[in-house]
């Protein structure tokens, strides 16, 4: 499949898309204290995106059972939220969100602290973040894919922590994934020339220790092979000539 180019209109939709995303994360993210169940943190996410008239975009998905993923401590992507899964004092849990509006997608995640958390799980919580903005400086017209994926894994790497493999970003509108795969760390090659009207969900997947992965029998929690914690920052990302709009951060 082609990368897609969005016209404004189309941009116009995705703008509402990664509004409600934006705002739900932000809404989740007030929510999380210790006692708090996953489960109730869907619930409340799922309603809130139908109030905008929304469809959480990821239920359903291949099967995926809920409308956010929730990924705790060592889980890095795909956590599905449960019942039992009580979240206590000293996690982190990384959320991602998906909302679907007049035919188009929002792609979001952020990693939250669940009440207060040691020192190093804070610095990998901001060094994802920081990593998406250190790679976004480069996510404009004229630049290669492979641009901002290096800048992503420098910035990682230097902080002495790991890039997930297994897991990529992509390109979004009508459909979630949309080619180009968007890689967080360097691949080789250049990767496709960046275009005014590409939207990308750029989304570093990181870890305290190895970056090797496997996925537990439920089918999609994905989760680190040491057991040390992982972190994930995401918005989908609308490249322009100029400053690239994030589409699912609201200010
Ligand atoms: N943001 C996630 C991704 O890009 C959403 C997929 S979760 C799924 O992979 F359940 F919908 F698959
Ligand atoms: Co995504």
């Amino acid at each position: 499949m082609a990368i897609t180019l969005k016209n404004e209109k189309q941009i116009e939709k995705m703008r509402l898309a990664g509004e409600i995303t934006g705002r739900t994360l932000d809404l989740l993210g007030e929510k999380i204290i210790p006692g708090i169940t996953t489960f109730e943190l869907d619930k409340i996410a799922e309603s809130y995106i139908m109030e905008y008239g929304a469809l959480p975009s990821f239920k359903g998905y291949y099967g995926y059972p809920a409308s956010i993923c929730t990924s705790v401590n060592d889980e890095v992507v795909h956590g599905i939220p449960s019942k039992n899964r009580v979240l206590k004092e000293g996690d982190i849990i990384s959320i991602d969100v998906g909302a679907y509006i007049a035919s188009h997608h929002g792609d979001a995640a952020r990693t939250f602290a669940v009440g207060s958390i040691t020192p190093e799980k804070q610095r990998l919580i901001d060094v994802t973040e920081q990593s998406f903005f250190a790679g976004i400086k480069y996510a404009k017209a004229g630049n290669n894919l492979g641009d901002i994926s290096a800048a992503v894994q420098t910035c990682v790497e230097d902080n002495g922590f790991a890039v997930i493999r297994d897991y990529v970003g992509h390109g979004i509108g009508k459909q979630m994934h949309e080619d180009p795969a968007v890689p967080n760390y360097r691949t080789g090659r250049r990767g496709p020339v960046l275009r005014a009207g590409m939207v990308l969900a750029i989304e570093p997947m990181t870890a305290m220790g190895t970056y090797k992965v496997r996925v537990l029998s439920d089918g999609w929690t994905a989760v680190t092979r040491d057991g040390m914690c992982a972190a994930h920052y995401e918005n989908t990302v609308l490249i322009t000539d100029g400053e690239p709009e994030l589409l699912t951060l609201i200010v």
